[in-house]
């Protein structure tokens, strides 16, 4: 393989490698892999910086590719999959999160299907409202027959994604909302309960606040059919919910969604309300917008016992400048994406290693301090990320939308960017990284991974080995007796201040998951990944309580998941041979 002239040692494990090589780096027709992890960060580094070139910013590209190439190479901060994958490359489709519109007519259903597949096939997600397509059973004019309906329409989505698996690069992914006055709900909601069905789709209920004042009241609500505005029934708001909560507690689906909350936060009403997320429910889009995310690697930041804010600051001013380049030099797979993402330029900055901070920290995930320090981290990112997008602004002018916007108000800056900051899951960017993923507490101390489809990844958390050693008590008996269980909260040999710090995600509360949720959200522009996760014996009430815990506390929606109630889990603690 061929050297890169600053080529040094990367801090990447094995499991980081070997995700690198498998999707990551260009390979020739024969499927050699044709470059390093460096050369993969500097191909990146090179195409986002030259964007600068465009700008009349007294800027050097070949200085800011080196501070790029620094940042990327450090493990500070890694942009979302599809900008490593193929900037500089080719397809240079760069963003993960696209929302399309989907009307009540073939031709839209259809062309929705048709941009699907374009999408699907340069690495992004998609996500839709079907809510606009007239209910099951109603009339067709043009055929005087009857309409199949939303849920029928989406296996055909479906079944296109499973067709075109994301140009090789990973699976395609899609959310689909209805809204919960669409006359079909009641048949969504059901819709996952069969796993085989629909497997490329998240589905998440588009919830109103006219359904939970009805469901506070134990009220009726109107449902209505979106192709006349007519109402066709009415349900009673309570058993519409339980039915969600019911559904959500069997295999972890319907997700929900607040949609008012959503549009309360739109920052360009005027241009459009929004109506879907992207699949994994971070990332609040308008119809024909797409976004790029990228996230701070959080561990990297903490020094002795201290985080270093400073550090910090100035990394969110580079990776603001970095994925408004990403917006520049992106390849868009459509025109029309290509005109609403440049004209309201939404970037999406968030952090992983969460967790590992806490650790380093010596914090409890489930502690009010780390509920503290995550409102306060999470403020500082997100002032820090708007003064960055502000100063683009006075450089390279004010996102096209400005006007009208919410930011355009007397004594606001102009800024660059609609929205600046998201929480991604990281699904494969921690693994890159070596982080504990996003905001979501460890998963497990040692644990079984299922990434990029089939392939697995056995993982020791590093910070306990180091502990473990440090503290005496490693031994290799140990570790696997660790593996088997995944907590350590009922082995007496490890001290008590060790097993609170290495808190899992089941060793906490659905409320204490709630809470960091909420703390994030606060001062997050875009929404806020998070899986609260339930153990087995959780019953529908637990479920029911989150749900309202987190309309009550601020979030934008709530994905939850009760171990074992899915056949497939992506991540699983290690089962005993
Ligand atoms: O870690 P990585 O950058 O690969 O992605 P992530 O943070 O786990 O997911 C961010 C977004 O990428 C998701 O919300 C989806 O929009 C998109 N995604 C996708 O389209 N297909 C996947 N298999 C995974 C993620």
């Amino acid at each position: 393989m061929k050297k890169t002239k600053t080529s040094r040692a990367l801090p990447l494990t094995a499991n980081a490698r070997t995700v690198l090589e498998r999707r990551y780096l260009r390979r020739d027709t024969e499927g050699k892999v044709l470059e390093t992890p460096e050369d993969m960060f500097r191909r990146v580094a090179k195409t986002i910086a030259a964007a600068e070139t465009r700008f009349e910013t007294g800027l050097d590209p070949l200085e800011l590719e080196e501070k790029f190439y620094r940042m990327m190479t450090s493990l500070e901060f890694l942009p979302n999959s599809p900008t490593l994958m193929n900037a500089g490359r080719e397809l240079g489709q760069l963003s993960a999160c696209f929302v399309l519109p989907v009307g009540d007519s073939m031709e839209s259903i259809f062309e929705a299907i048709k941009n699907t597949a374009l999408i699907h096939k340069s690495g992004g997600g998609t996500g839709f409202s079907f809510s606009r397509i007239r209910p099951a059973n109603d009339v067709v004019a043009s055929t005087t027959g009857v309409s199949s309906g939303p849920l029928s329409f989406m296996k055909v989505f479906d079944a296109a994604t499973e067709t075109i698996k994301q140009g090789g690069t990973r699976r395609g992914a899609n959310m689909g909302i209805l809204r919960v006055d669409h006359p079909d709900v009641m048949d969504f909601i059901m819709c996952k309960r069969d796993q085989t069905v629909l497997t490329n789709f998240n589905i998440s209920v588009g919830l109103t606040e006219d359904f939970m004042d009805a469901v506070e009241k134990d009220a009726e609500y109107e449902l209505r059919n979106p192709r006349d505005g007519r109402v066709v029934k009415k349900l009673s708001a309570r058993k519409v919910f339980e039915h969600i909560v019911e559904l959500a507690w069997t295999n972890g689906e319907p997700g929900i969604i607040f949609l008012d909350r959503l549009n309360r936060d739109n920052p360009t009403p005027l241009v459009g309300e929004i109506e879907s997320t992207n699949p994994c429910g971070e990332q609040p889009l308008l119809p024909y917008e797409s976004c790029n995310l990228g996230s701070i690697n959080l561990a990297t930041l903490v020094e002795g016992d201290e985080i270093n804010w400073d550090k910090l600051a100035g990394t969110v001013k580079l990776a603001v400048r970095f994925l408004d380049n990403v917006i520049e030099v992106n390849k868009y797979p459509l025109a029309l994406i290509d005109e609403m993402t440049r004209a309201n330029r939404k970037i999406g900055l968030g952090v992983m290693g969460w967790a590992d901070m806490l650790i380093l920290l010596g914090i409890a995930y489930n502690s009010p301090q780390a509920v503290q320090l995550g409102e306060k981290l999470m403020k500082f990112i997100n002032d820090q990320s708007h003064e960055a997008s502000c100063d683009l602004a006075e450089e390279r002018g004010a996102f096209p939308n400005f006007k009208g916007s919410i930011y355009d108000r007397p004594g606001l800056r102009p800024i660059r960017n609609a929205t600046c900051t998201t929480i991604a899951p990281t699904g494969t960017i921690s693994i890159i990284a070596s982080s504990s993923s996003g905001i979501e507490p460890l998963f497990a101390v040692s644990y079984v991974r299922q990434v990029l489809d089939n392939d697995i990844l056995v993982e020791v958390h590093p910070l306990f080995e180091k502990v473990a050693k440090e503290r005496g008590f490693y031994s290799p008996e140990l570790m696997k007796v660790i593996a088997e269980h995944g907590t350590i909260q009922d082995i007496p040999e490890i001290p008590e201040d060790v097993r609170r710090l290495f808190v899992t995600a089941h060793d906490i509360t659905p409320e204490d998951h709630i809470r960091m949720q909420a703390a994030f959200q606060k001062y997050t522009d875009n929404a806020v990944s998070k899986t609260v996760n339930f153990c087995n014996t959780a019953t529908r009430e637990d479920v029911s309580t989150v749900y309202r815990l987190a309309y009550k506390s601020g979030c934008k929606g709530v994905t939850i998941y009760r171990d074992g109630s899915r056949d497939m889990q992506v991540l699983s603690v290690a089962k005993k041979e």
